[in-house]
């Protein structure tokens, strides 16, 4: 396994290009499962998840080719059951319910487990597949939804913190080939779920009300084969943002798509830092101390989750108490003991971190433990004094594509090691 070594103390100067976002993708590549006709997506992150998908496509006998950020699939036959195994191994890859139901008819899948981040039910993806005239089966953990007749009907697919990202894209899936209309209440409205509306338009289904909890799909008989160019990842953008702002440095974001990141843009401007549009790109820089401030996370437009724990890697350099408060995930607060170990003062109270900022941070051996807790240790191992070993890495590799290679062009003394 590998580690990074960061020496800290370095503010990181210069240009970062964002690549596109991963939980785009990961729908966009299974909705390509809808169609016997070939797609290409564009923009694609070099992620070890992006291949993952590749590879249940293929096993799911689509032909797949991925290449210098190009993903060119043609589903022509394939068959309705995911590999036990590769399924459990991602849990997005439970986005490729929602085709196989649309287009078999059928569908079956391993359940995907929990995860360090909660329990990760997926008893509104079944709801909605009920909703259109599935039948749900789970047995010997596999759950299965079969339909002789995909049918649309109004649905409510809100649950305990609101709305959700992946069931969303799910049901759309199913319900562009169901017949008749199909309306999702208290849809999702990320810009990943308006990206897979996007192409899923280009196939020829027929969404109106996307990005707003409102969503229409009127259902066809079939799809043709698409081409897209996936959106730029907010939350990479929102990551090297908040790099930037931790080393006190000045850096250049490019294809950071502003609009996504309202909520951010306006809780780095709330903590002092300088956050500029110029164009298709972000200029961040820190304006003299930072300030403490307050986060919940939300559904979109609201602060995302997957920025919580780098934020809070940043409000530990700001003096004073800032209040963390993570409403979308019931235990995303792993990053906490290992932020502490770098010299954190953070004391976790129910859904709340209250986190004593300020205080020096001094390198230490931390572990990754999920995607953005992981992004969150790095940013404190580049503000702390001394080394800090960051294990476990392949968590990272996942959703940030060279991560290292990116912040080293930065400034960042920062090197992949293999771990000891
Ligand atoms: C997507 O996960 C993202 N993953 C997550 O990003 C992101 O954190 C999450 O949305 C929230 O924005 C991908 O897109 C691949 P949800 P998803 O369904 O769709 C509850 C990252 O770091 N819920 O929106 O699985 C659930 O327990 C990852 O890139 C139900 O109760 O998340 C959670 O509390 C991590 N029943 C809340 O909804 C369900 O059937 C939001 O989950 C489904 C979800």
């Amino acid at each position: 396994m590998e580690s990074f070594l960061i020496k800290g103390g370095v503010p990181l100067h210069g240009e970062v290009q964002i690549s596109g976002a991963k939980n785009a993708v990961l729908p966009i590549m299974a909705a390509t499962l809808l169609t016997a006709e070939p797609c290409v997506i564009r923009g694609v992150p070099d992620l070890s998840d992006v291949k993952f998908m590749a590879q249940i496509l293929t096993w799911l006998g689509a032909k797949v080719d991925v290449h210098g950020g190009t993903v060119r699939t043609q589903a022509k036959k394939i068959k309705g059951q995911g590999d036990y195994d590769l399924v459990r191994k991602m849990r997005g890859s439970i986005c490729i319910m929602g085709p196989l139901l649309g287009r078999l008819k059928t569908a079956r899948v391993s359940l995907p487990g929990g995860c360090v981040i909660g329990a990760r039910p997926i008893n509104l993806h079944l709801k909605g597949f009920a909703a259109l005239g599935a039948k749900i089966k789970i047995e010997s953990g596999y759950v299965e939804a079969t339909a002789k007749r995909l049918v649309g009907s109004a649905m409510f697919l809100g649950g305990r913190a609101g709305s959700t990202v992946l069931g969303t894209a799910n049901v759309m899936m199913a319900a562009v080939l169901a017949e008749g209309v199909t309306v999702i209440e208290s849809a999702a409205c990320e810009p990943e779920v308006i990206d897979l509306a996007k192409f899923l338009s280009a196939m020829g289904a027929k969404i109106s009300g996307v990005g707003s909890p409102t969503m229409t799909i009127t259902g066809v008989k079939e799809l043709h084969g698409a081409e897209h160019e996936v959106i730029p990842d907010r939350i990479e953008a929102a990551t090297y943002a908040i790099a930037a702002a931790a080393t006190n440095g000045e850096v250049t974001i490019k294809g950071a798509r502003a609009e996504h990141l309202h909520a951010v843009i306006d809780k780095l401007r709330e903590a002092g830092v300088v956050v500029e549009r110029k164009g298709p790109n972000l200029l961040v820089r820190r304006n003299g101390r930072l300030k403490s401030s307050d986060v919940t996370t939300l559904p979109y437009a609201g602060f995302p989750t997957d920025v919580q724990a780098q934020m809070m890697a940043l409000m530990t350099q700001a003096p004073g108490i800032s209040i963390i408060t993570e409403r979308i995930f019931e235990s995303r607060f792993m990053h906490v003991s290992e932020l502490s170990r770098l010299g954190a003062d953070i004391e976790i109270e129910g859904p709340s971190a209250i986190v004593k900022g300020g205080k020096p941070m001094s390198g230490a051996p931390v572990m990754a433990s999920d995607l953005r807790a992981s992004a969150a240790l790095v940013i404190a191992g580049l503000t702390a004094k001394g080394t800090t070993k960051v294990n476990r890495i392949y968590h990272l590799d996942r959703g940030y594509e060279n991560m290292d290679v990116k912040l080293r062009a930065l400034g960042a003394r920062i090197q992949r090691v293999e771990e000891s």
